[in-house]
C-alpha cells in the first residue's frame, strides 16, 4: 500500500495458477476439480491450463468439434463466469471454441461485470493442426483492475513475436494457459519476461494422455515470473498445485533497465525484418 493524496491505493495484484491433470472428456468432473482447487485461493486473476476441462488429445477434428462450445456462453464458460462471481476474481482458462464451421484452440478471460475476452491460439502445435483452425484475430490486451493483461496459449511461447507484440501493446501481465509437452518453455518464458519487462503466469497441466495413436506426457512446472526474469513461484512436474503471488504490475511500465538503456527506446526496428527471405526452403 502506498499513500496517494491522502487515500491508500493498492499497487499490487494477486495472481495465481492452478495446475492439475484433467481426465479426457470428463468436462463436468474436471470443472469440479478446478473449482475445488480454487476454493482456497484468494487472487485477482487465476490462470488455468489450456483445454483444461476437455483434455488435449483429440483423435479427430470431429471429436474436437463435439467438445467445442461457443464463446457466447457454452457450459464451461458459464461455470467459470459463475465461479469468477463467487470468488470476485478474473479467471483465464483454455477451451475448444466453435465459431460457425471452425473450431479454435482458445482461452477466455471471465470476470464479474466484465466483458468476456477470447484469444484464439495463433501457433498450433503438431497434431493440433489436424484438430483446430489457427487463430484468426490479432493479439490484444485489456484492462482489469488497472492491470493491462494479454493472453497467449502454450506453443505461442516459441515465437518471441507473441510476447513482444503484447509487450509493445502495453501488457503488464501475460496469462498463459498451457499443455506443454516439450521441456523448454518454462525457461524460455523467463527470458520472454526479461526481454519485455512483463510478468507472466504459465498454468500448465500434468499427467499423461494416451488416446488413439497419441501418447502425450505433460511437463507441469507452472510458474509465475517477474519483469526481471525472477521465478517467483514454480510448481512440481507432476502434482496438483496452486500458487499465488503479489505482483506490482506497474513496474512493467518502466522499460529502462539502467540510465542508458531502455528496452523500447533502444530498439532498431528499421534494421529488423519480419519475413524470412525463403532461401532456407528446399
Ligand atoms: C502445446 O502447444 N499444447 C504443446
Amino acid at each position: 500500500l502506498t499513500a496517494d493524496s491522502g487515500s491508500f491505493t493498492l499497487e499490487e495484484m494477486k495472481v495465481a495458477y492452478v495446475q492439475f491433470q484433467p481426465v479426457f472428456g470428463r468436462v463436468a468432473e474436471n470443472i469440479e476439480k478446478a473449482r475445488s482447487m480454487m476454493s482456497g485461493i484468494d487472487a485477482d486473476i487465476v490462470v488455468l491450463p489450456e483445454l483444461c476441462f476437455t483434455g488435449y488429445a483429440f483423435v479427430s477434428p470431429q471429436e474436437a468439434e463435439s467438445y467445442a462450445e461457443s464463446a457466447g456462453g457454452g457450459f464451461s464458460l458459464k461455470r467459470m463466469k459463475e465461479l469468477s462471481e463467487n470468488h470476485n476474481c478474473g479467471i483465464v482458462f483454455g477451451f475448444p471454441e466453435k465459431d460457425g464451421a471452425g473450431v479454435y484452440n482458445s482461452c477466455a478471460f471471465v470476470a464479474p461485470g466484465a466483458k468476456t475476452r477470447i484469444y484464439r491460439k495463433l501457433h498450433l502445435y503438431y497434431f493440433e493442426k489436424d484438430w483446430f483452425r489457427p487463430g484468426d484475430k490479432p493479439l490484444d490486451i485489456f484492462e482489469f483492475r488497472d492491470c493491462k493483461v494479454g493472453m497467449m496459449i502454450c506453443f505461442d511461447w516459441i515465437f518471441p513475436e507473441t510476447v513482444r507484440t503484447l509487450g509493445l501493446m502495453g501488457a503488464d501481465l501475460i496469462c498463459h494457459p498451457a499443455n506443454l509437452v516439450m521441456p523448454y518453455c518454462q525457461d524460455a518464458m523467463v527470458i520472454r519476461c526479461l526481454e519485455n519487462r512483463v510478468f507472466a503466469v504459465t498454468a500448465n497441466r500434468t499427467g499423461r494422455e494416451k488416446r488413439g495413436d497419441f501418447d502425450f506426457e505433460f511437463t507441469g512446472k507452472s510458474q509465475i515470473v517477474s519483469v526481471n526474469g525472477e521465478i517467483i513461484s514454480r510448481g512440481s512436474r507432476d502434482k496438483d498445485e496452486t500458487a499465488v503471488a503479489d505482483i506490482d504490475f506497474r513496474t512493467s511500465r518502466e522499460k529502462a533497465i539502467n540510465r542508458r538503456n531502455d528496452l523500447w527506446a533502444d530498439r532498431r526496428p528499421e534494421f529488423y525484418r519480419m519475413e524470412s527471405d525463403g532461401k532456407d526452403e528446399t
